[in-house]
């Protein structure tokens, strides 16, 4: 099986459902669930699930962001992933971490990429005045949030949205939409879907 690796800043509920995920009969399982932020709330979810931890705090590195990767790179050589996820991972990541980890890095985002790369997609989409939204999961490529789309999932956008009720509609969505992305790249198929 696949050895995987899952990058997190925050709650960790992507992660959690990947690693729900990863029984048995699956072609992957989780090895490692490291964060930037020592105290993120994925971190101790990981920990009850019996899945090794590890965080790198970004904060010491300020001015070093080069030192900060090579740190993170350490953790993760010593899980020896095969596929590395991010899931909520919000540090910008440089081309020659990326680089490292090329063709097996791969990332969810709560937008229909290519519309709205980067931050605040929500409330983007709303003011757009958009239909609809969701999520992707890409690779991931030295061009931020712009790397080959493996798959993605749709929800309507209401009239009386607001940026936080639409992001809990496309979390929902994300849930299912990341297992099953992990599920077809761990198994070799790059092939886009739509949930
Ligand atoms: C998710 O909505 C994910 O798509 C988003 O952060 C949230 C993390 O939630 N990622 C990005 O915005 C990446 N730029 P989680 O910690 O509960 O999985």
């Amino acid at each position: 099986t696949k050895r995987v690796a899952i990058l997190l800043s925050g709650g960790g509920s992507n992660m959690v459902r990947l690693v729900e995920s990863m029984g048995q009969g699956h072609p992957a399982r989780p090895v490692l669930v490291m964060s930037n932020d020592p105290n993120a709330g994925g971190l101790a979810r990981a920990r009850e699930m019996g899945v090794p931890v590890a965080s790198v705090d970004h904060k010491p590195f300020s001015k070093d962001r080069a030192a900060f990767e090579a740190v993170l790179i350490e953790h993760l050589e010593a899980a020896q992933p095969d596929i590395l996820c991010l899931a909520g991972f919000m540090r910008i990541l440089t081309g020659d971490f990326i680089r490292h980890f090329e063709g097996r890095m791969l990332n969810i985002h709560p937008s229909l990429l290519p519309k709205y790369k980067g931050l605040h997609t929500h409330e983007r989409a709303i003011a757009a005045g958009d239909k609809e939204a969701g999520c992707s999961v890409h690779e991931v490529t030295a061009e931020l949030d712009g790397g080959p789309i493996l798959g993605q999932a749709r929800v309507p956008v209401l009239e009386e949205d607001t940026a936080e009720t639409l992001a809990a509609r496309v979390l929902k969505q994300e849930h299912r939409l990341y297992p099953e992305a992990l599920r077809r790249f761990a198994a070799g198929d790059r092939s886009r879907f739509e949930l």
